[in-house]
């Protein structure tokens, strides 16, 4: 009996030696073999670790202490894939864990438990799901676990890895519970980020102890209680913003000294915005925007010197703008939205403000002339004054700011011509005057805006020809991108509520693409960034085109003909002259544009429709319809393989057969509406339910191009490899997200072509 204990022991012993006697290095090649078996095309670093070096502790991404063990692993971006390696707790004296942006799929096992000597551990950004368990991890400083697919609620085990934790991140899951309680025993922590989950309750009460505190897109509620913020204050930075937070907001936040940023945007705040955040003379940042806040803007504010930014849009101020923004004078975004105020703008000081680079006033009741004031800005980049009841002229003095980049005066009920001075803003990217009763003739000039790519001119009375200079606008807009780039700060632009989504035209074919990104709020700004810099939509170089510019000069009185010169504006996608008195040809030159949409409906241009136009193979949209064209549709049209709108209708003088194969087969008589002369293919084909166009045999008969199977081939391969490796279908939806609709849209055409 005693004999056979004493063995047991034993082999007990030698099997912990065995364990402990197994080097760090064997572990090191275990898990570079184990990375290789699991990621066969892509792989990171490790690759490079040599089996042939004695010791490990060179190896790039590995450190090492005194005595030769392995205290620190970065696998950051390495390209891997598939679940996590199950022995990392061999690595006994592991402090430092870095496996953050990979693609790592499964969840956590008790293997990462166990690695008990673990100080930082970073898995951010893969597409680890299950519940978040690290309840041995007890000195933890930092965790990251953001950007991944965990669930449940994290309170259970939480108070235990919290007693050495300053820094946690669980940003971007799908957690849910409450977190009122959760970090109470948490005596060190410094930096907590909660943001973008599933959280519920009432915001932790002891937010004060920490530096900072994110918790936005959740769905907290409740009040904030004056109580939350004393004298110990350490608040550098709160964002609670998109919540369900509710109540007046305490004026003891100007406890928090140093606070510089704090975000309430989006939550059911109301009364006077506490006036104690004017003991925060350092607040930079202070974006109350979407709330219910009234009554008057507390003078106290003045004394935040050091603001910069201010977003109150889209609460319930009114009235006269107060003088009191006029008094902030460090502020360089003054975003003022959606608010009910009245009167003109000069009186509140805030046209004298000498280092404001944007003003907001959208979507208010302020009335009266354009200020002439606004000349003097010097530094002004983005001005925006839609949706308001300005009158009067635009004054030629806005030829004067040099640095404008965004000029919107649209929907007021602004009259008389646009002053050729506009011709002076060589910074201009985007000028929006749609929806005035502006008249005149558009000014030659405008053609010295060679940065401006975004022109919408529509729903005004603007007469006389399109001057041909028009075809100048967009050539040359570097130096201005060059600009953002080297000085980001058009950032700070774009409200919480995203105008840059209504500058783009959603109905339209690859706008409606970027819209639907930018429709989400976390992309909006970066997405409006991109295309301020010139930089593609998607960070990766992908088929969809850079230049989105785009010409509006829809329903006004424009007469003459469509000058042959706009046939050199390569960087315009869209092209909209519906609803003018244009007459004359449409110059063969269009063809040469790389247009996606072009409408030209409803004015009075005759002759034939120009073959060119069939070289514009991008060409998704094309409303010919309502004019007075002549002759037989041109074969070349049914070359535009992408035409998924076509409309030639009430063109009564157009004659000869509609094609039965090809693109314009695939367009049902809907197209081709008042066209008496034209007879129209009549299909003999069975029909089944499902409409003419996932039928009709042209999309077989289709030649992607050259650069659509390249794609596809790449990404058949991808969706093939992430299929396989980590059985994962999120990997593809990743991959869709890159490659965009079209591209899948252009797989699944294979896939019925190979059946
Ligand atoms: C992990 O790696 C990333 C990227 O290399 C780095 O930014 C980050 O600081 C690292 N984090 C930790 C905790 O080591
Ligand atoms: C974790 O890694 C990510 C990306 O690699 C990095 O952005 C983040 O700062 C890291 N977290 C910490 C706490 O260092
Ligand atoms: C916290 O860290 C210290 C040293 O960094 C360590 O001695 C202590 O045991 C840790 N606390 C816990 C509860 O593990
Ligand atoms: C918030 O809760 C509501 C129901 O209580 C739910 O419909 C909604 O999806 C939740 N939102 C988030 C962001 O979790
Ligand atoms: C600061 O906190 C104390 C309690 O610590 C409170 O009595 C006081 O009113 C607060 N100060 C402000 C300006 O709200
Ligand atoms: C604002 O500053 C003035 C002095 O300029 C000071 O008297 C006042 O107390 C300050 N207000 C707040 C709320 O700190
Ligand atoms: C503006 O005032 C009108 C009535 O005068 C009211 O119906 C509307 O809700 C107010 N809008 C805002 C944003 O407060
Ligand atoms: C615009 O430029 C023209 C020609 O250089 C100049 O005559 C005019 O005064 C300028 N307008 C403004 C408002 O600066
Ligand atoms: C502006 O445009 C007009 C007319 O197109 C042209 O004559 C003039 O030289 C241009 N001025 C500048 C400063 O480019
Ligand atoms: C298009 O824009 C680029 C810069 O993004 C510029 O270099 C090029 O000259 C422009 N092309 C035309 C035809 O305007
Ligand atoms: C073209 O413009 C007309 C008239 O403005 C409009 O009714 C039509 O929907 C537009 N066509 C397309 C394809 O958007
Ligand atoms: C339409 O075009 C024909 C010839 O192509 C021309 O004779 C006729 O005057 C035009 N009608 C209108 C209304 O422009």
């Amino acid at each position: 009996m005693f004999y056979q204990m004493l063995n047991a022991i034993l082999q007990v012993l030698l099997i912990a030696q065995m364990i402990h006697g197994q080097s760090d290095k064997e572990v090191l090649l275990e898990l570079k073999n184990f990375l290789q078996a699991q990621n066969p095309i892509n792989r990171g670093a490790y690759i490079s670790w040599s089996e042939s070096e004695a010791s490990p502790c060179h190896w790039k991404g590995v450190g090492c202490d005194d005595a030769g063990h392995v205290i620190f692993l970065d696998l950051s971006n390495s390209n891997i894939a598939g679940p996590l390696f199950s022995s990392f707790s061999r690595l006994t004296r592991l402090t430092h864990l870095n496996l953050s942006s990979n693609s790592i799929t499964g969840e956590l096992q008790d293997d990462i438990k166990h690695c008990q000597s673990l100080q930082h551990l970073n898995i951010s950004n893969n597409l680890i799901g299950g519940f978040l368990d690290l309840s041995r991890l007890t000195k933890l400083h930092t965790l990251d676990v953001s950007q991944n697919r965990f669930q449940g609620s994290i309170d259970e085990n939480f108070p235990e890895i919290c007693s050495n934790l300053t820094f946690l991140s669980v940003s971007s899951n799908s957690f849910t519970g409450r977190i009122d309680k959760l970090f109470d025993n948490c005596p060190k922590l410094k930096h907590v980020d909660v943001s973008w989950n599933s959280f519920t309750g009432m915001v932790w009460p002891g937010i004060e102890r920490l530096r900072e505190f994110k918790a936005n897109n959740n769905n907290l509620t409740g009040r904030i209680s004056p109580g939350m913020f004393t004298t110990g204050c350490k608040l550098h930075s709160l964002n609670i913003a998109i919540n369900h937070l509710y109540g007046t907001f305490p004026s003891s936040i100007g406890n928090c000294s140093n606070m510089k940023f704090l975000s309430l945007w989006e939550n059911s705040f109301h009364g006077s915005i506490p006036p104690g955040i004017g003991s925060i003379v350092g607040l930079e940042e202070l974006v109350l925007a979407s709330n219910s806040f009234n009554a008057n803007i507390p003078m106290e504010l003045t004394n935040c010197t050091n603001l910069k930014y201010l977003d109150i849009s889209d609460n319930n101020f009114g009235g006269t703008v107060r003088d009191v923004f006029g008094k902030l004078t460090g502020m360089r975004s003054l975003l003022l939205q959606e608010n009910n105020y009245t009167g003109g703008i000069t009186s509140s000081g805030i046209l004298q403000l000498p280092n404001l680079i944007v003003l907001d006033l959208c979507y208010n009741q302020l009335s009266g002339d354009l200020p002439s004031e606004i000349s003097s800005m010097k530094n002004i980049k983005v001005l925006m004054l839609a949706e308001n009841d300005f009158t009067g002229t635009i004054p030629p003095s806005y030829g004067q700011l040099l640095r404008l980049q965004v000029l919107d005066l649209s929907f007021n009920s602004l009259s008389g011509d646009i002053p050729p001075d506009i011709g002076n803003l060589s910074s201009l990217l985007l000028l929006i005057l749609v929806g005035n009763q502006l008249s005149g003739e558009i000014p030659r000039e405008i053609g010295n805006c060679t940065s401006l790519l975004w022109l919408n001119l529509a729903g005004n009375q603007l007469e006389g020809q399109i001057p041909p200079e028009i075809a100048n606008i967009g050539s040359n807009p570097s130096p201005t991108f060059m600009e953002n780039r080297k000085n980001p700060e058009l950032l700070e632009s774009i409200t919480s509520k995203c105008v840059a989504v209504e500058w783009l035209p959603s109905s339209y074919p690859e706008f409606n693409f970027v819209q639907s990104l930018m429709m989400s709020q976390k992309n909006c700004q970066t997405i409006w960034n991109r295309l301020a810099m010139g930089y593609d939509v998607l960070p990766i170089s992908s088929p969809l085109r850079t230049a989105l510019g785009y010409v509006q000069l829809s329903r006004n009185l424009l007469s003459g003909e469509i000058p042959s010169a706009i046939g050199t504006m390569k960087n315009f996608s869209l092209l909209l002259l519906d609803g003018n008195r244009l007459s004359g040809r449409l110059p063969a030159e269009i063809g040469r544009l790389r247009l996606v949409s072009l409408n030209i409906s409803s004015n009075f241009i005759s002759g034939e429709i120009p073959s060119e136009i069939g070289y514009m193979d991008s060409l998704e949209s094309l409303d010919l319809s309502s004019n007075n064209f002549s002759g037989a549709l041109p074969a070349s049209l049914n070359q535009l393989t992408k035409l998924s709108k076509f409309n030639v209708s009430y063109n009564s003088l157009l004659s000869g057969n509609v094609p039965s194969t090809g693109q314009l087969s695939t367009f049902d008589e809907q197209s081709f509406l008042g066209d008496p002369l034209l007879s129209l293919h009549v299909t003999t084909g069975s029909s089944s339910g499902s409409s003419p166009r996932e039928l009709s045999s042209s999309d077989i008969e289709k030649h992607p191009t050259k650069e659509e199977i390249m794609v596809t081939t790449i990404a058949f391969l991808a969706f093939f490899i992430v299929t396989l490796l980590t059985r994962e279908f999120h990997g593809f939806m990743y991959l869709y997200f890159i490659v965009s609709r079209k591209v899948v849209n252009c797989m699944i055409l294979h896939n019925r072509n190979a059946r």
